[in-house]
């Protein structure tokens, strides 16, 4: 009997040590300005594009990465680019050197800083207007994109390929169909060789946490495979904010998203073997937000499992006063954060990620 219960309570001490906390993989933050100008219909004024760089004329992106990597432990950033900056506005897959050059710039100084860096192509899936593979660029256009982006940057394992920024639109958009046009763009990735790298995989309704399995997003990108038929590093981005419409306008914020959000797509991707990423949540400077985020950081890394970590929304060229900014503040000698970031967000502070924890 006595052997009985030490053998019960081994069990159950094993049972919690393997329940033991596991911190997220990543901790990011958005690094904006080469996709200012850009609207959700897909359209980019390409001179509007404010790149945070020095040298290109806008914010020190570099200087604030390198800021957010050793001052607040942070190991993955998300840099936002219109298609039509990259083509220099040709609809066409085909990328303007000086263009690419200027952008590579950015993820060069991001890939300097030690972090892993996200090439996030913000249109919307669309291009001017029109859906891509349903009226818009075809599928090979889309593809040939992708394959250019992926062959400079085959060889570099800490680039992540974020295919395309989703968004709703009521009736010409066909969740099925655009799973297609993902195939294409990992399809076309994997083919150059680029193998080892994330890819991100976005679903409807701005690819919202809440609504990925609702509308059909999870179940549609779950067919999308590697060239093998393998789902290695295939990994699905989803976003969500905390302000009332999920809109991440607003500065208050109302909700953790736990129950509506975050609960059921864990139980989701756990059941079907699948990882997510959230590439985009934030708030504004304000406690409501300090406690919310907190909160769902927390749920995130009790499910690092399935939840790879989280990307804020954002930095880089955006203004201190951006409502949901989170650019930190040169003084002279230091970088100073926002309040979201220094009390909540930043991994040296929550000591929920694995670059820290
Ligand atoms: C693009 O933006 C520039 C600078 O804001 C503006 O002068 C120009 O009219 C815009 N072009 C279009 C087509 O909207
Ligand atoms: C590439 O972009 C530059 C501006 O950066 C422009 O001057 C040049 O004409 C473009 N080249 C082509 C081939 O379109
Ligand atoms: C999109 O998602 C938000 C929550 O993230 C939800 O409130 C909204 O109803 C969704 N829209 C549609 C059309 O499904
Ligand atoms: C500038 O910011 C740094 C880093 O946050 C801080 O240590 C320093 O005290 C600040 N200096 C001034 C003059 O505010
Ligand atoms: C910098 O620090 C001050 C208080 O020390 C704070 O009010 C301000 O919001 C901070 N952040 C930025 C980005 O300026």
């Amino acid at each position: 009997m006595a052997s009985m219960s030490f053998l019960a309570l081994a069990l159950s001490v094993a049972t919690v040590t393997a329940q033991t906390f596991v911190p997220l993989r990543f901790a990011g933050v958005n690094i904006a300005g080469f996709d200012f100008g850009c609207g959700t219909d897909g359209t980019c004024n390409v001179t509007q594009a404010c790149p945070p760089l020095t040298q290109l004329g806008c914010a020190d992106g570099l200087g604030q990465m390198q800021h957010f990597v050793e001052n607040d432990g942070y190991n993955v950033f998300r840099l936002p680019v219109g298609w039509q900056y990259l083509t220099y506005s040709q609809m066409t897959g085909v990328l303007n050197e000086t263009q690419f050059y200027n952008y590579n710039m950015l993820v060069n100084a991001c890939l300097s800083t030690g972090a892993y860096c996200e090439i996030d192509i913000h249109n919307y899936a669309r291009y001017d207007g029109e859906i891509i593979g349903q009226g818009g660029p075809s599928n090979e256009v889309f593809a040939e994109l992708w394959y250019n982006i992926a062959d400079y940057w085959k060889y570099e394992n800490r680039v992540i390929f974020g295919v395309f920024l989703m968004k709703l639109d009521g009736y010409t958009q066909d969740i099925v169909t655009w799973a297609g046009s993902v195939q294409a763009a990992v399809t076309a990735i994997r083919s150059t060789g680029a193998n080892s790298q994330i890819i991100l995989l976005p679903g409807n309704n701005y690819t919202s946490a809440e609504t990925f399995i609702s509308s059909g997003s999870a179940a549609a990108l779950n067919m999308v495979r590697n060239p093998d038929g393998s789902i290695t590093n295939l990994v699905m981005d989803v976003h969500k904010y905390l302000d009332y419409d999920n809109s991440g306008t607003h500065a208050e914020c109302v909700t953790n998203n736990i129950e509506s959000s975050w609960y059921p797509l864990s139980m989701w991707l756990r059941e079907n073997g699948r990882q997510a990423l959230n590439t985009e949540t934030g708030g504004g400077d304000v406690d409501s937000c300090v406690g919310y985020l907190s909160q769902q950081l927390a749920y995130q890394a009790a499910n690092s499992d399935v939840i790879l970590g989280y990307i804020g929304w954002a930095a880089g060229s955006f203004a201190t006063n951006y409502i949901l900014s989170e650019t930190p503040c040169y003084n002279g000698t230091g970088w100073n954060d926002t309040l979201t970031v220094s009390t909540a967000l930043s991994p040296m502070t929550n000591m929920l990620v694995s670059s820290v924890a």
